[in-house]
């Protein structure tokens, strides 16, 4: 007990000893308060809600696909590739072919009638001014029956003979497709006719301009057609 009592006096009388105390003090580090993170609070899942929009996106993507599907499909089927035959182009001979305002020559092919007319053929079943190749559809323009060119065929309104005349309801028209009698709605029809440098003939049998009093206006000339 004297020496415990002994020794605290000694402490407290020493000076050293107290600016040791300090020394040691000051070069102890303040522990920083651990700082805290701020934690979200999740938000809760609506589930009802995820799956109406995945059905709506179900929905549209299949409704999607199944039109696309559709119309690539049509465009498809009806897109044209290399027609061959009636629809599309036929070869027709060449100009040499055709004398001047000699008969209409028959294409099963490409279902027409060509003829190269004479613009001298006045007659009431004539050519009508028409001054070249003229090629008409052979479809009757009333209900579509084949109209044949009769060459003995008559009618009471006019003298000559020759014409075209549908075996069906006897619409009559002359050379150039010019309807002169019967129930059709209008003149033959025309397809359009390309010629090359050689002569070589061509019909569009796609390409069909409703008949009309014009017809021969849309006879095509050439050089090389007989004169
Ligand atoms: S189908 Fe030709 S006149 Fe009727």
């Amino acid at each position: 007990m004297a020496n415990e009592t002994q020794t605290n006096d000694v402490e407290a009388e020493n000076p050293a000893a107290d600016a040791w105390r300090e020394a040691l003090a000051s070069r102890r580090t303040e522990l920083a308060e651990p700082e805290t993170v701020p934690t979200t609070q999740a938000a809760p899942i609506d589930v009802d809600a995820s799956r109406r929009n995945f059905l709506r996106a179900s929905f549209w993507t299949g409704l999607g696909v199944t039109i696309g599907g559709g119309v690539a499909l049509f465009l498809d089927f009806f897109y044209p590739r290399n027609v061959k035959g009636f629809g599309g182009p036929v070869p027709a001979g060449n100009v040499a072919d055709y004398p001047r305002g000699a008969p209409p020559v028959a294409n099963s092919t490409g279902q027409f009638w060509i003829a190269n007319l004479d613009p001298a053929d006045d007659g009431g079943n004539g050519s009508g001014g028409a001054d070249g190749l003229l090629a008409l559809w052979r479809k009757c323009p009333h209900l579509g029956c084949t109209v044949p060119w009769k060459p003995d065929a008559g009618v009471e309104v006019s003298p000559e003979t020759g014409w075209y005349q549908c075996p069906c309801h006897g619409s009559t028209y002359t050379k150039s497709g010019i309807r002169v009698f019967g129930p059709a709605p209008r003149s033959m029809d025309t397809m359009a006719i390309e010629i090359d440098d050689a002569g070589n003939i061509t019909v569009q049998t796609g390409d069909v301009t409703s008949g009309g009093p014009d017809n021969p206006d849309r006879a095509v000339s050439h050089p090389l057609l007989p004169t």
